[in-house]
């Protein structure tokens, strides 16, 4: 959450950091700002700031016109957490020498507030961030390393740090604890920022800020410290995707985009994992023992992340036969889990920064559970937090819903649950085999399903005028459920529940009237007389009934508004197919309503506050 772009070099710093402050808009897009060195002895640094999405910030600098090209900088954009959407709390904050812009929280900034108050210093807006400005302000006598170590010292919760000193315009300084920061340099110049997406277009080679290190950035070069002032040389990593990944490419729409390039997305995840036609994680580093003598496996994650844990649940029961529970990452971290070292621990997230998660990895690791992320962000917190790590290979999802990033959690899904029972001798490698072609097939059954876009437009005309819509499945379909109404209420702004269909004559049945869409999925064999029999139950209160099943089942057309057939294909990869329908059902009635697809009100992509 919240998006920060650093740049000292030879190259118009206001351009840069705005270009790079457009591609994180996914992080935050509530008020933007940025700070900028002149040449001015007496205000050597310039602030601009407005409250709304960047392009309001890029008009507001057309006023400002400077006698020279200024070559650094600093630029944030806000999803506000402490004091709300005004220009005054947007970032940067100043105070006294010092300038910088923030993600993440600073927990006891009230406490730190006030012993400030005691020395007469108070801050002008309700940040947390300004109390840190002042904080590490308080500390400099000269030295920006000793101040902002000292303040890092005091300063509890989570941070990236962008700093100016107004008596070092030609440096800026960064430091990190609990959210990202990447570091970059080459002929332009010195980067800092959030997310590679920023400066792809000069760089395609970047390193993490360790934490604990500062990095100080001037327009030749970047040098890495650590608390006790020796330099460290971090490991450089570089980007394999192009830098058209990160852009619409044709498409009005990024999740349009991205839910095109699953596909791709989900043969670059799986492939490398498929040695002999057989599920193999040694180029992972993963060992098989990872996976033995396990007695259960906690999945744990948020939002799309957890209904991809949820199908993982259905699948490695299946497979593997080890109990699995899905465990949202904001409820684990505070109980009381039962795990041990006979408990294996997986963590899916594609941003790799969401703090729940994060916390729940920590939790595992101090009851001594093994830990497997599933991350898709290259060296990410959680990545690095964790264990073992299988990176998803869906290159950088931009769109704020999800879409190509779950796919590919789902495909990782199947491999693990073969591999596991694999392991336990509870599938031949003949069968292995056979099931992991299937996996590999079903890529083409998901194409076909994108293809599907104008039927799936069709049906969403009815949709668009809900007030609320209820997905229904059982098994497999219930996660899918689950998912597609995350995404309708996402990006819609409709109100919808999933239900196992079972379950929705105990009570949730009363809401069903004339009229009420009920989008029911029936591509599972063992239970698919019994999702009809519950989708009769809708229809004869008056539901208007769009029904999924697969290719070959003879539905009577009486039982629904609008059937949705599937390519003929094996139950068992059906998700990925439901998984298109249920993202093309979200974003066509999202673009019928006219909405922004792409940033939905309210939310940020990566979520590193709790
Ligand atoms: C919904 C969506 C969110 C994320 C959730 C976890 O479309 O994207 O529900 O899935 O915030 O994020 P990650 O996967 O980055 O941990």
């Amino acid at each position: 959450m919240c998006g920060i772009v650093g740049y000292i070099g030879n190259t118009d710093a206001r351009q840069i950091i705005t270009c790079g402050l457009l591609a994180l808009e996914y992080r935050g897009y509530d008020s933007a700002g940025i700070a900028y060195c002149i040449n001015d002895s007496l205000n050597p640094v310039k602030i601009v700031k407005t409250t709304g999405k960047v392009m309001n910030l890029v008009n507001k600098l057309e006023q400002y016109n400077e006698d020279s090209v200024p070559l650094s900088g600093i630029g944030h954009t806000r999803w506000a957490t402490h004091g709300g959407v005004t220009e005054v709390n947007s970032h940067p904050h100043s105070y006294g020498r010092v300038t910088l812009i923030h993600n993440g929280i600073i927990e006891n900034y009230r406490e730190l507030s006030d012993i400030l108050a005691k020395d007469g210093k108070f801050p002008v807006s309700q940040t947390d961030t300004e109390i840190a400005a002042m904080v590490i302000d308080s500390y400099y006598e000269g030295d920006a390393f000793e101040a902002i170590k000292k303040a890092c010292e005091v300063l509890e919760g989570s941070y990236s740090f962008c700093i100016i000193f107004s008596d070092q315009p030609d440096k800026i300084y960064a430091t990190r604890k609990n959210s990202p920061l990447i570091a970059a340099n080459c002929s332009t110049g010195s980067f800092v920022a959030s997310d590679i997406v920023a400066i792809i277009d000069y760089t395609k080679d970047y390193f993490i800020l360790p934490e604990n290190h500062i990095a100080k950035l001037t327009s030749d070069s970047i040098t890495v410290y650590d608390y006790f002032g020796n330099i460290f040389t971090p490991e450089t990593i570089h980007v394999n995707w192009d830098i058209a990944a990160a852009k619409k490419g044709g498409y009005e729409h990024f999740m349009l985009k991205e839910i095109h390039e699953q596909p791709d997305a989900v043969i670059n995840t799986i492939s490398p994992r498929i040695v002999k036609g057989l599920p193999d994680f040694s180029s992972d580093n993963v060992p098989d023992d990872l996976f033995k003598n396990l007695n259960r496996i906690v999945i744990t994650a948020c939002g799309t992340a957890m209904h991809a844990g949820m199908l993982g649940k259905v699948m490695i029961e299946k497979y593997a036969r080890i109990p699995v529970s899905v465990d949202i990452a904001s409820e684990f971290r505070y109980s009381d889990p039962i795990i041990d070292e006979h408990t294996l621990v997986i963590a899916i997230s594609q941003s790799g920064e969401t703090a729940d998660t994060l916390a729940a990895v920590k939790l595992a690791k101090s009851l001594g559970a093994r830990t497997l992320a599933i991350v898709n962000v290259k060296g990410s917190i959680i990545a690095l937090e964790s264990d073992y790590v299988l990176y998803t290979h869906a290159g950088p999802e931009i769109s704020v819903a999800s879409t190509k990033a779950y796919t590919v959690q789902l495909s990782l899904m199947y491999l693990i649950a073969y591999k596991i029972a694999m392991i336990k001798n509870l599938l031949s490698d003949n069968d292995a085999r056979c099931r992991t072609e299937c996996l590999i097939n079903s890529v083409d059954d998901m194409k076909a399903t994108i293809n599907m876009d104008q039927e799936l437009f069709y049906i969403t005309k009815k949709l668009k005028k809900a007030d609320n819509i209820f997905y229904l499945g059982r098994g497999l379909d219930y996660a899918i459920a689950c998912e597609g109404s995350l995404k309708l209420k996402e990006i819609s702004y409709i109100h919808s529940e999933a239900y196992a269909a079972g379950e929705l004559k105990h009570g949730t049945i009363s809401l069903i009237t004339d009229n009420v869409p009920v989008i029911a999925f029936a591509t599972q064999d063992n239970v698919y007389s019994k999702v009809i029999s519950n989708v009769v139950e809708v229809r004869s209160r008056g539901a208007y009934v769009i029904l999924v099943t697969k290719s070959g089942e003879h539905v009577d057309t009486s039982l629904c508004d609008h059937h949705i057939t599937l390519p003929k294909m094996d139950e068992e990869f059906t998700p990925f197919c439901n998984a298109v329908i249920l993202q093309y059902l979200a974003y066509f009635t999202a673009v019928r309503r006219d909405l922004n697809v792409d940033q939905p009100r309210n939310l940020a992509k990566s979520v590193t506050v709790e």
